[in-house]
């Protein structure tokens, strides 16, 4: 048991999946785990171990922002042995190419401030995915034919964000995506010797407006957990 997390020593996989909604953890749980267990529930933060094709997995709640994942991630790497962490969850699109439903893979996640920020200084540290990981969620999405994008994402503060001057830059520099966790994910996997990655699902675009329905997320979800099960187990 750690402060934020109640399950057992052992409870916890060394692979975890981390959407930011605990009730997709207990979704994707049930839906594509064998013999899912509830092992964590303080603060609503649900996670739940189980086994996919053998493996054993466990998929745990992030909750939104990095300051809240960046405690998560912590306790599951220093205190439950985590080694494989993939974020699964859903990005505003920045580019006219990447449209809503697509896919994007995060190559590097780029951010103004971090959790870490106060240990980096006057260092502009690139926070990177894991390559193996990458790799592996690249060739798991071509095999299934989803429209899916590998580059870099911009890992925000702020969902409603008052700076368009800085989404412009982004943009002219090749951006895909906004979300707000994959940075501090990178980071910590980085310091810690573990592996890392983001697959997220373009849920709204921020040039067009365009948002997808709530009763399409479903489908678009369950594609990013069985990619990122792949890209884990391959
Ligand atoms: N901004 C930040 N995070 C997000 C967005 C967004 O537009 N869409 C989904 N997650």
């Amino acid at each position: 048991m750690t402060i934020h997390i109640g399950a057992a020593p052992g409870e916890i996989a060394e692979t975890v999946l981390m959407p930011g909604d605990p009730y997709r953890a207990k979704w994707a749980a049930e839906t594509f785990l064998q013999d899912a267990k509830l092992v964590n529930e303080v603060r609503g933060m649900l996670g739940y171990t189980g086994t996919w094709n053998g493996h054993r997995v466990t998929i745990q709640g992030s909750g939104m922002g990095m300051p809240s994942l960046s405690i998560y991630a912590n306790e599951l790497i220093r205190d439950y042995g985590a080694k494989t962490l993939i974020r699964i969850g859903s990005c505003g699109g920045m580019q006219d190419k990447v449209k809503v439903r697509d896919l994007i893979l995060a190559m590097t996640a780029s951010t103004v401030n971090s959790p870490s920020s106060g240990i980096f200084r006057e260092l502009n540290y690139a926070p990177c995915a894991d390559w193996g990981l990458l790799q592996a969620a690249a060739q798991a999405a071509s095999k299934r034919g989803s429209a899916t994008h590998i580059g870099g994402i911009y890992s925000s503060d702020v969902f409603y964000d008052e700076r368009p001057d800085l989404n412009e830059q982004m943009v002219r520099h090749g951006i895909l995506g906004v979300e707000m966790e994959a940075a501090e994910l990178y980071t910590l996997a980085a310091r810690h010797g573990c592996r890392a990655l983001a697959v997220l699902t373009v849920s709204d675009h921020l040039g067009t407006g365009e948002a997808l329905p709530s009763d399409q997320r479903e489908r678009s979800f369950g594609d990013m957990v069985e990619i990122a099960l792949e890209a884990a187990f391959s």
